[in-house]
């Protein structure tokens, strides 16, 4: 098992309006991730990693599920779910990582853009798939971006003093595998039918200098909650600068988003 500190985001290090600042680039890859979901009658399902809520409201809309639970570990993401709650769909607080034993069985496990924060999805896989019922489908979303220069920069200034000693030699390291290793995983967990692809999803932002911006609604989220205000000011300033030196001042600046949608069947 890997420790808690690595497996998971810092539990209040999400900021929902800057998250929500990329909202409709955000939510591509979950429509595309829904429409691979068969939808049957009487689904009992759980969002993991659920965030505000709202995306787990259309989710259990659009596929009529009978009851939905959101789940996520971030109070400030929590807050926001009132809105969209009501008596078939339930938001709870709870880590991925260890989820109530209580829970389930589900149809369908569902999670958009957030199982990357957790490590050793094969020690996860299995564990999730335990708690489908008979027939159930997962339908998993997650970032794969970690080779580009956005996520390569972070990493390598979080080594960098003074942040290395701040951060007690943390680097934010995703648990993301290769688009064949979802499929084969799947397999040799008995799916009946899998569908795994890997997208990029292109992104016009106005300039480089926005994919700051992006970032800091989500990966940086990890630096900041480990570092001083002053010291995450720095970490950005540093971040910014070594970013055009990398990219280039472009304008707009396209950002290649790689994602791996996968959905199967046991
Ligand atoms: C990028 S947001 C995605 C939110 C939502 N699924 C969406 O698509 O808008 C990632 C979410 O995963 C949650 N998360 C990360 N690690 C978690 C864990 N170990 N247990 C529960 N939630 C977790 C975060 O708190 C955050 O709300």
């Amino acid at each position: 098992m890997v420790t808690p500190d690595q497996n998971s985001a810092q539990a209040d290090a999400w900021n929902p309006a800057q998250y929500e600042r990329f909202r409709n680039e955000r939510t591509q890859p979950f429509h595309d991730l829904v429409s691979l979901v068969e939808p049957l009658p009487g689904m009992r399902a759980i969002d993991l990693g659920c965030g505000t809520g709202e995306l787990t409201r259309i989710m259990h809309d659009v596929l009529g599920c009978a009851s939905t639970v959101g789940l996520d570990q971030s109070s400030a993401m929590l807050a926001r779910t009132v809105g969209h709650a009501s008596p078939d769909l339930t938001f709870v607080t709870g880590d991925i990582a260890n989820l109530d034993p209580a829970l389930g069985p589900f149809d369908l496990i569902f999670s958009n853009a957030a199982l990357h924060w957790l490590r050793d999805h094969g020690d996860l896989l299995p564990r999730l798939v335990s708690r489908l019922a008979p027939g159930g489908q997962i339908a998993v979303q997650v970032p794969a971006n970690a080779d580009h220069a956005s996520h390569v920069i972070a990493a390598s200034i979080a080594r960098e003093e003074p942040f290395r000693t701040e951060l007690q030699g943390h680097v934010r390291i995703f648990g993301t595998m290769s688009p064949e290793w979802y499929a084969e995983t799947l397999f040799k967990l008995g799916a009946k039918s899998t569908h795994v692809r890997l997208q990029v999803y292109g992104h016009a932002l106005a300039d480089t200098g926005s994919v700051v911006e992006w970032v800091r609604g989500s990966l940086l989220t990890d630096y900041q909650s480990r570092l001083s205000p002053d010291s995450f000011e720095a970490f950005l300033d540093r971040y910014h600068d070594r970013l055009i030196d990398t990219l280039g001042a472009h304008a707009p600046y396209y950002y290649a988003f790689k994602r791996i949608l996968f959905c199967a069947r046991f």
